[in-house]
């Protein structure tokens, strides 16, 4: 099986290409990357060599480049990451992620058309949901209304359109999954955790939105990439399935227990303004999935040590 991962060079895909190689030891891999600002070589430097896993740098958003690696390297399977994801460069600057986690995404759907595959897995966000009420412990579930709030969340929830488009019109065997938050090492960090990492280990203020009570469902990305790799052996083609690990936490209290780890001052925090639009609550049933046989094997008071100590080792 020869397997086409996008964005393999970003925080959760390149999880994904060292689970997924640890575990198919007879599979080959092709990671596509643009290497954006947030894409980096090094995330999967400890396994790139021999011959199962090639690395491409390109655009998906380049229909031409994309049309030629399919017919380089006729994959069987194409798990797309590569996308814009982070929220505030969204509302700061919203074209390029039309262009490349819509457009992109659209050039991707073509060619598997053209070139014929068994499965493209479409990875997308719970944030494609909107936002739920901080009080009550509703959930999202594969049915809940899409009510994407930032441009960032717009760009999924269209782009996940347009994947179930292509199942609906052309027959092609898609899934997609929506997961919550991620926790993990090799993120870029401008992300909550790394970024408040970074920053606890300058000794510099802790930049924290609003009250610091928005909430969200975290889950270890090694879960995740379980996840999807559940749907890809067992997920009916033309489902959404959602992905979360049920372990709710506030924003302020995250950052109160990485400092807690770190051993610095909860006063290094300081509130500032709200994001424009800040959704308050994400909270994931993932029944859907856990029916396949999925369950989550980390939780965040047990993984939070580790992850912490590795962005000591390795942030900059
Ligand atoms: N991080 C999360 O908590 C989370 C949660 C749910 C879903 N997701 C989704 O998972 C996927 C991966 O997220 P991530 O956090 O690993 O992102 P990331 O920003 O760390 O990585 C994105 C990768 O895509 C590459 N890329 C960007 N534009 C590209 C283009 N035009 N062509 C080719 N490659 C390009 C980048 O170079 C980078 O390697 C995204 O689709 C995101 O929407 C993320």
């Amino acid at each position: 099986m020869k397997i086409l991962v996008t964005g393999g060079c970003g925080f959760i895909g390149s999880h994904f290409l060292r689970y997924m190689m640890d575990t198919y030891t007879n599979d080959s891999f092709i990671c596509l990357d643009a290497l954006t600002y947030a894409g980096n070589k090094n995330n999967i430097a400890d396994f790139l060599h021999g011959s199962r896993l090639t690395m491409v740098e390109g655009n998906v958003r380049d229909a031409d480049f994309v049309d030629d690696l399919f017919t380089t390297y006729t994959p069987d399977i194409v798990v797309h990451f590569a996308a814009e994801t982070h929220v505030d460069r969204s509302i700061t600057g919203p074209q390029v992620f039309l262009e490349t986690n819509v457009i992109g995404t659209g050039i991707l759907l073509d060619a598997c058309l053209r070139h014929g595959i068994e499965r493209f897995h479409h990875v997308s966000t719970d944030e494609v949901y909107g936002t739920l009420p901080l009080q009550g412990g509703s959930l999202f579930t594969e049915q809940s209304p899409l009510k994407p709030t930032s441009p960032y969340a717009a760009s999924k929830a269209s782009s996940d359109l347009l994947v179930l488009s292509y199942y609906k019109t052309y027959g092609l065997p898609v899934t997609i999954s929506r997961c919550s938050n991620n926790y993990g090492t090799h993120q870029y960090p401008e992300k909550l955790i790394p970024l408040m990492i970074q920053k606890a280990l300058q000794e510099e203020a802790l930049p924290v939105y609003g009250d610091g009570l928005n909430v969200r469902d975290w889950i270890h990305v090694v879960d995740h990439c379980r996840a999807i790799d559940v749907i890809l052996q067992k997920g009916k083609v033309g489902e959404v399935y959602n992905i979360g690990a049920r372990e709710e936490i506030s924003n302020i209290d995250l950052v109160k227990r990485m400092l807690n780890v770190l051993g610095k001052p909860h006063e290094l925090i300081t509130y500032v303004p709200d994001r424009l639009g800040h959704d308050l609550r994400y909270a994931i049933d993932s029944s859907k999935l856990e029916i396949l046989g999925w369950k989550r094997e980390y939780t965040v008071d047990k993984a939070l040590e580790e992850v912490v100590e590795w962005y000591r080792e390795n942030i900059r």
